[in-house]
């Protein structure tokens, strides 16, 4: 029996013997934050690859470091590849925060702390004029922008980033081991401020299981789809993959339109949209783009402008929803280009005026910012664009957005292959705001 038993624990670790024992892994790594929505929080999230508490260790800067603590908790993540890899995503929320005081923190516990990082407390204040970085399609190769982008955040620039689908193509890759490697590469970018997010067609392995662990996001839908406020701008954030992934279930469109609608409702209540008068939507696909692949926004019948009769019942699309609502900008990428339309809508467009287009339009301004470098590199246009069509450019680069006040947006495109030049900019502007804006 002793034999046995000898012969049966020489097997069980014959694979230690030879490969040696896995490194033990406690250091905390790939922290980022995300913003809950609540005024006064942040979310920090990180991974480590054994089990191990989740504190965040704060303090305001310039105070005692460290004086104050959070526990939160972890999540075990086990991606679906051969390999089964398995990794802990800790979550920890800070309540409390005094808007526009800025914190020193770190994160981990006593088996490991992380580097040490600093964040300002979002303003809470409806004046409040913040800046954004928008962009998508950013991978683990290739990723054109993301020097100028950490360099930028670090210069605070930005007091958020939106990334609007598709990361490090493709984060399960290599059993997940290229998101680990690309949730690395952001990390001094996404360490210092909210990096708010949605799904891409890249994260669609696994059912989406890498996008949904790993990041943060406010709600309960695991970032699928999502709002939140800031100054005064209500920013929606949708799953247009809903509309292409069937076999995940069809459920999800109209799950999605049902909290869409609802969402869309409460932000135009009067005392509502009086002080967040912005309406801005991003999602991963866009309703209308220029580009010569044979892409959904390419044709005319879009799935995501127009919806699907192919399911039971037909799915609505978003164009009309968004119109109906009076959204404001509405923001996508997918395109690895970058194009700025006309207001738009039903095909046609709706400028404020000959010599004003975007003073007061009459239909929702759309922005493609696709560009910020992956290993598909960048994509092609159409050499005859449609009427909405007002610019386009196949640089890298991403786009700046700042919501200056109820009636003032500024939107500028950053071309990284003319080393940080500015190539497009517009000021949208609106006295009114709402479906009544349309007439
Ligand atoms: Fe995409």
């Amino acid at each position: 029996m002793e034999l046995v038993y000898t012969i049966y624990l020489f097997l069980n670790l014959a694979p230690w013997l030879v490969l040696g024992l896995p490194p033990i892994w406690t250091q905390p790594e790939q922290v980022h934050l995300s913003y809950p929505g609540v005024p006064g929080s942040m979310e920090v999230t990180w991974t480590t690859f054994n089990k191990t508490d989740s504190t965040v260790e704060y303090g305001l800067l310039g105070g005692r470091l460290f004086d104050l603590s959070t526990q939160g908790n972890s999540t075990l993540f086990v991606d679906s590849g051969d390999e089964k890899r398995a990794m802990y995503i800790h979550r920890v929320i800070l309540i409390g925060l005094k808007p526009t005081a800025t914190y020193v923190y770190h994160c981990g516990s006593d088996e490991g702390w992380s580097d040490v990082f600093y964040f300002t407390a979002l303003n809470d204040s409806v004046h409040f004029s913040p800046k954004f970085a928008l962009y998508g399609d950013l991978g683990n190769e290739n990723p054109q922008s993301l020097a100028r982008l950490q360099k930028e955040t670090q210069m605070e620039m930005y007091d958020v980033i939106l990334h609007i689908g598709d990361f490090a193509y493709d984060m399960h890759e290599d059993n997940a081991r290229i998101g680990d490697e690309f949730m690395r590469q952001i990390q001094s970018i996404a360490a210092y401020v909210p990096y708010m997010t949605c799904p891409g067609n890249h994260e669609s392995t696994y059912n989406f299981s890498n996008y949904r662990n790993r990041f943060s996001m406010p709600g309960q839908t695991e970032g699928l789809w999502y709002s939140w406020n800031l100054g005064s701008a209500h920013i929606i954030s949708i799953s247009t993959e809903v509309y292409f992934y069937l076999d995940f279930g069809q459920e999800l469109i109209f799950r999605q339109l049902e909290w869409l609608e609802k969402d869309l409702q409460e932000a135009n209540h009067p005392e509502n949209r009086a002080v967040r008068p912005w309406i801005i939507t991003m999602g991963h696909r866009p309703m209308y783009c220029s580009d010569d692949d044979q892409d959904d926004c390419t044709k005319f019948d879009s799935y995501v402008r127009l919806g699907r009769n192919d399911t039971k019942p037909p799915a609505p699309g978003l164009e009309d929803l968004f119109y109906r609502y009076g959204v404001d900008l509405e923001l996508w990428a997918h395109e690895h280009t970058y194009e700025r339309l006309w207001p738009v809508y039903g095909d046609k467009v709706y400028n404020g005026s000959m010599e004003q287009p975007y003073v007061n339009p009459k239909a929702p301004v759309h922005i493609v910012t696709g560009s910020a470098g992956c290993r598909e590199r960048t994509d092609k246009f159409n050499p005859n664009p449609k009427d909405w069509s007002a610019f386009r450019s196949t640089d890298y680069g991403y786009t700046r957005m700042h919501v200056v006040n109820a009636s003032h947006l500024y939107l500028e495109e950053v071309s990284d292959d003319q080393n940080g030049k500015v190539i497009d900019s517009i000021w949208l502007v609106k006295e009114k705001h709402g479906p009544s804006a349309w007439l």
